[in-house]
Parts: structure tokens; sequence; C-alpha cells
């Protein structure tokens, strides 16, 4: 069969492209393991509720006007909802899950992070305007994942 050469050199830049890819996902796999982008903290999701921490989901005050919300997602749901923080000053969000992976996007802002069983995802941000910002849950978590929202207020 008489492959023109253009197109041989096209079919071999293609071949090599895939394996580059397929290269950089099994050594992401292999020697980064997949885990949050946060840190590597991990809890047992079956035993949420009688975790010493994530069992009382809330919102903490702290003394330097810090807030640390502890947050569980679940399906249907975030608790706690809605989540009070204050503008202006940092905001640590420490989330798990209790089922499935979930998302957790404050919309219009930045924080957007991923909910993972066994996982705590952290992030700190500072809200810089108040109002009251919508969360969703931007990963597809079962039938009601498009009702999965709670409300996060900056005052
Ligand atoms: Cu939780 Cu989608």
């Amino acid at each position: 069969m008489k492959v023109h050469v253009y197109e041989r050199a096209w079919l071999w830049a293609a071949a090599v492209m895939i394996a580059g890819f397929l290269g950089a996902v099994v050594f992401s796999a292999v020697v980064h393991a997949v885990q949050p982008p946060s840190h590597m903290e991990t809890v047992d999701p079956e035993k949420i509720f009688e975790h010493p921490d994530f069992s009382n989901p809330r919102v903490e005050s702290r003394d330097d006007g810090s807030t640390l919300v502890v947050g569980v997602a679940q399906m249907f749901s975030f608790s706690p909802d809605p989540i009070t923080v204050k503008a202006g000053k940092p905001v640590t969000f420490r989330l798990t899950s209790t089922d499935v992976i979930h998302g957790f996007q404050v919309v219009g802002t930045n924080v957007n992070a991923t909910v993972i069983p066994g996982y705590v995802t952290q992030q700190t941000v500072t809200f810089s305007k108040r109002g009251e910002y919508l969360v969703v849950c931007n990963e597809y978590c079962g039938l009601a994942h498009h009702i999965m929202q709670a409300k996060v207020v900056v005052e």
C-alpha cells in the first residue's frame, strides 16, 4: 500500500502526541498519585458524624478576625447553610464528603473546590465584597445534583 509521505508524517506526529499525553497521565498517576490540590489529609467517610471535627459542621470566628468553616457535603446538601463570614478577613474552608465526589463553588468568587470522600479539601480566601453568594455543587453527584446548593453571606 502506498501512503503519501505527508500522510505518513502526520500519522507519526499524531501517534507521538497520543503517546506523550498517555505518558503524562500515567506519570502523574504513578508518581504524584491522585490527591486534592490543597494538602493530603484523610478522614474516614463512614465515620464523619463521629469525627471530632466534622461531626459538628460550623462557622467559627477566631481571635485574629479570621473565620474557619468546617463543612460537610452530602447528597444533596451542604452543611452548614447559610455560611456567614466577614468581608476583608481570611476565611478557611475545610470540607469533606460523606458519600460521593461533590463540588463546592462559590459563584462569582475564586472559591471552587472538589470535595472528595475520604479527604479534607482546604482553601483559604478573603471575600472583598459584601453580599449573598450562591454555592453550587459542580460535580455530577446523582439525581438531585442540580438542586444541591447553599449560600455564603459576606457581611
Ligand atoms: Cu453534589 Cu452535585
